[in-house]
């Protein structure tokens, strides 16, 4: 199959803009499209339709147990997907819908199973990039996306990282520039007592909890199959290069010592050492000593800036001859959670 590659611009962008059309056309036929939302990419197809649903699941070579969310573009929607909408979801809604929020809510009988790998719950969110909801009003139906890698992969924030992983196996991607945000979305069972956070994302764990109180954080118990987790995409490696990520704990100091010790080793095997560097980390001293691929990953502390390079940066410095990825590794605070939690699926 030809992968078309489409472009818009964001300032251009309307429900019958030429090609958010063509996008909607191809969903319409059951196909899959490629779209930005304000994290990263998503794979998407017509979530009411068990066979884009297979598709999608196919070209990602993603296994049936792990569920997908479902995409609407109006509060109105939700009623389409999910039997209830209780009230601390509403409130959560209300404070953070449109944006990287994603609910888990109780299906309703129009969202086939294979959508939830045959759980009760479907995941629900409503994205705030205007190419996304574009797509899902011409579409006129929810749109079930995964995040547009090849499954286990590093998460696509670029239509240039969409194609290196599904370039052939999808009918198009619609390519606004890089998302903005560079992480996932926050996974949340308001359900659950008390709330559960099951993936920190975009919408972080302090802001949920102004407005519904105290969240818990799960924690994946260990050596469980995927199905007996409360969210199975929480299993395993995850987001990850090809080349290993080895996290260094502490700061400026100890990425330095790591980093000249590593290369010092590396180049004696003829490969590389990738690091995910802080600005001003890396000082002459151990640039000097060669056998390093840098990235400049941006201001330590700045956690929006981080989070917005950290998928780019962990494909940039997955080249042949880099074997090794050195990341330190953020706080548990604000932004800083969903980077940990990237980090450390990707150093399984
Ligand atoms: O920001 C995002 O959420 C992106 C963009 C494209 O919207 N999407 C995304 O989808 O990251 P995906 O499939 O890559 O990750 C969704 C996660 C998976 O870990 C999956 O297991 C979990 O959400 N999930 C989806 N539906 C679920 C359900 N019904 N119950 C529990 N976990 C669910
Ligand atoms: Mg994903």
């Amino acid at each position: 199959m030809k992968t078309l590659h489409l472009r818009i611009r964001l300032e251009e962008a309307e429900p019958t803009h030429p090609a958010i059309l063509q996008c909607a056309e191809i969903i319409k036929a059951g196909g899959l499209v490629a779209i930005p939302t304000e994290t990263v990419y998503g794979l998407a197809g017509d979530a009411l339709r068990p066979l884009a649903l297979e598709r999608i699941f196919a070209a990602k070579e993603r296994p049936a147990w792990d569920p997908l969310i479902v995409h609407i573009a109006a509060l109105s929607m939700v009623s389409q997907v999910a039997t209830e909408f209780p009230p601390q979801a509403r409130d959560l809604a209300k404070a953070f819908w449109p944006g990287p929020l994603t609910m888990l809510l109780k299906k309703s009988g129009a969202v086939p199973r294979e959508v939830t790998a045959g759980r009760d719950l479907v995941a629900v969110r409503f994205p705030a990039h205007v190419v996304a909801r574009d797509v899902i009003t011409a579409a006129g139906t929810p749109l079930a996306a995964p995040s547009a890698n090849r499954f286990g992969r590093t998460s696509p924030t670029t239509a240039e990282h969409v194609l290196h992983d599904l370039d052939g196996r999808i009918d198009a991607v619609l390519d606004a520039g890089p998302t903005n945000l560079g992480v996932e979305s926050t996974v949340l069972d308001p359900l659950h007592t008390p709330p559960l956070l099951l993936r920190p994302g975009g919408i972080t764990r302090e802001q949920i909890e102004t407005v519904i109180g105290a969240v818990e954080l799960y924690v994946a118990p260990p050596d469980q199959p995927p199905k007996a987790l409360a969210s199975p995409g929480l299993a395993g490696r995850h987001y990850a290069p090809e080349a290993r990520v080895e996290i260094v704990e502490g700061e400026r100091d100890a990425l330095l010592a790591a980093a000249r010790q590593r290369a010092e080793k590396q180049a004696q095997s003829g490969n590389y050492v990738g690091v995910l560097a802080p600005e001003g980390w890396l000082d002459e001293s151990v640039l000097a000593g060669g056998g390093l691929v840098i990235f400049d990953w941006g201001k330590w502390g700045d956690w929006t800036q981080l989070a917005h390079n950290l998928f780019s940066g962990l494909r940039y410095l997955d080249k042949p001859g880099v074997s090794v990825i050195l990341a330190p590794l953020p706080p548990a605070e604000s932004l800083g959670l969903a980077l940990r939690d990237r980090l450390l699926k990707a150093a399984k």
